[in-house]
């Protein structure tokens, strides 16, 4: 089972509304910058992509709302433009300086990207960015960032910060069906977490490839704390064997 071939197409026109050429090659330099740095993150971003629609699907969400989540897949790390080759090695332990660049990647691509699209912007794509923006974000608020944007916030993104916010308050239960933004950056999350933790191509190098019942064990283990619940009974129910052929079946591993 695989991403139907037009969707990203499909997904993109409606996401952009009569301007998928222009954005579309604005955002593809960014992935093309990546992808010259660090071979990884193509493979990368075509797992989190289709695992996160496989996820998606299961929980039966709307079908604009997987569009944008595929969306937010591909290019949920452009963030990492700015590592340096030497980050990208993985051959020697982070430094803190470095340690600090990694935890800023998401606010890096939500930023690079808004810049190239802020003429083009609205709602939906506030929805979008924010699937980018908190990829590392837990549901139960930690992971980063931990805040909303800082350094690099300018006053027209602080005009959406309290819609976003309100969304991921753990207070909140979602903001309604229509924009649980929660339990689609689960669903992104764990897609991120399958995809780098069973990829050959850089885990080998890590030694840190782990088997599928030993990710969806330490899935299960984050249920209310990294991920949200009803993700991970979908990952559960699921079952390894379904995982480990759906990747094999997609060359994903
Ligand atoms: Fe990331
Ligand atoms: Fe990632």
């Amino acid at each position: 089972m695989s991403i139907p071939e037009d969707f990203i197409e499909k997904a993109f026109k409606n996401l952009t509304k009569g301007k998928a050429i222009r954005i579309s090659r604005l955002l593809d330099t960014l992935l093309t910058r990546l992808y010259d740095k660090d071979p990884y993150s193509n493979h990368h971003s075509q797992a989190v992509s289709k695992y996160s629609w496989f996820l998606a699907k299961r929980h039966k969400l709307k079908a604009h709302r997987i569009q944008l989540l595929v969306l937010a897949s591909r290019y949920h790390d452009v963030g990492k433009t700015v590592f340096t080759d030497e980050m990208f090695s993985y051959e020697e332990p982070l430094t803190d300086d470095q340690w600090a660049i990694v935890r800023k990647h998401p606010e890096t691509g939500f930023s690079e990207i808004f810049y190239l699209i802020e003429s083009e912007f609205n709602s939906e794509r506030l929805l979008w960015l924010s699937l980018i923006l908190f990829h590392h974000r837990d549901y139960d608020g930690t992971g980063y960032p931990t805040s909303l944007l800082t350094d690099e916030s300018k006053d027209y993104i602080n005009r959406y910060n309290s819609r976003i916010q309100e969304a991921l308050s753990p207070n909140v239960d979602g903001v309604q069906d229509e924009n649980d933004l929660r339990l689609q950056l689960s669903v992104l999350h764990i897609a991120d977490a399958i995809s780098a933790a069973t990829s050959s191509m850089r885990s080998n190098k890590l030694k840190k490839r782990k088997s599928m019942s030993w990710i969806i064990q330490d899935i299960e283990g984050k249920s209310g704390k990294k991920y949200h619940p009803e993700v991970v009974s979908t990952v559960n129910q699921m079952g390894v064997s379904l995982w480990e052929r759906f990747a094999r079946d997609n060359a994903l591993i």
